[in-house]
């Protein structure tokens, strides 16, 4: 089966510093890189790195080719990216001592994806194939319904935040992935608890503290524990982890089974610099110890 992935790619500029700027602060980096990333390419990639096939459904600039050619090579199916009229999307990365960060994002080509192309995509799904998409393209509400009508399963990880995305997408949902601070946004935003709204599975990732799976059927929240790392870079940990976690679920674990997959491939990540080009592989995962 297959993972369809409408998602951002970004060229992730990476900027190590002493701390995170303050306002009017001129900092000097002590170390600079350029990666692939984008939480829709990280999600591909890791979906890739955990033997699952990925179709990502995605736009860059004349700018972009590198990083369609290192999708490409990372074994993400990108016959239905588009390139576009405008600058391949790209996030400014601050990484600070403990491994926090604050990205600048710019969005160019992401914003770029049309009914034409969702359809054309999509035409290649069926039932047993999952769709997934975050929120740093334009067309996700339109895509999940054509998702929903095939009857594939739709998995949505709401970031970056958008009180009005996630709602407008909310109904279509098998599966929503958030973080603490997101889920504190939404129930505010719905007033209700994040486990009475009507999605099955819901997944809040707890940084530190691992992640609580929430099915609303059984009415049962699973805690899984994170493991003891020492974090470097946090950045894409979280789109590692739903990368992962729909490889699993795709390949036939349970949700346990596949949150555990996902939570030891994020925390391995946390524990290296950059983004898609070091997401670990499933060899990675199973041989770490963890
Ligand atoms: O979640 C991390 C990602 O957010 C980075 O790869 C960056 O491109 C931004 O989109
Ligand atoms: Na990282």
């Amino acid at each position: 089966m297959t993972i369809f992935n409408l998602g951002s790619i970004n060229a992730d500029l990476f900027y190590a510093l002493p701390h995170l700027p303050k306002p009017g602060e001129t900092l000097a980096s002590t170390e600079y890189s350029r990666g692939l990333g984008g939480k829709g390419a990280n999600m591909s990639v890791a979906a890739a790195r955990a033997a699952a096939r990925a179709v990502h459904i995605g736009a860059i600039g004349d700018d972009g080719r590198w990083a369609l050619d290192r999708l490409t090579e990372y074994g993400v199916d990108t016959r239905h990216i588009v390139q576009v009229d405008v600058a391949t999307g790209h996030a400014l990365i601050l990484v600070d001592q403990a491994g926090e960060n604050s990205i600048v994002l710019y969005p160019g080509a992401n914003q770029a994806i049309t009914e034409i192309q969702l359809t054309a995509a999509l035409s290649e799904a069926t039932d047993a194939d999952l769709f997934i998409c975050q929120n740093e393209t334009n067309a996700q509400r339109m895509a999940a319904e054509m998702a929903s009508a095939k009857g594939m399963k739709v998995a949505y990880a709401a970031a970056p935040f958008d009180a009005d995305a996630v709602q407008a997408i909310l109904p279509l949902l098998d599966l929503l992935i958030l973080n603490a601070v997101e889920a504190e946004q939404l129930s505010t935003a719905t007033g209700t608890p994040i486990t009475a709204l009507p999605v099955r599975d819901i997944v809040v990732t707890l940084g530190a503290d691992g992640c609580d799976w929430h099915n609303t059927d059984t009415a049962q929240t699973l805690h899984i524990p994170a493991l003891p790392v020492t974090p470097v870079d946090t950045t894409g940990a979280g789109d590692t982890f739903t990368g992962y976690l729909l490889a699993g679920l795709d390949q036939g674990l349970s949700m346990a089974e596949s949150l555990t997959r996902a939570s030891k491939a994020a925390a391995i990540m946390v524990t290296r610099h950059g983004t898609a080009d070091v997401i670990p592989d499933l060899k990675d995962v199973l041989d770490s110890g963890l």
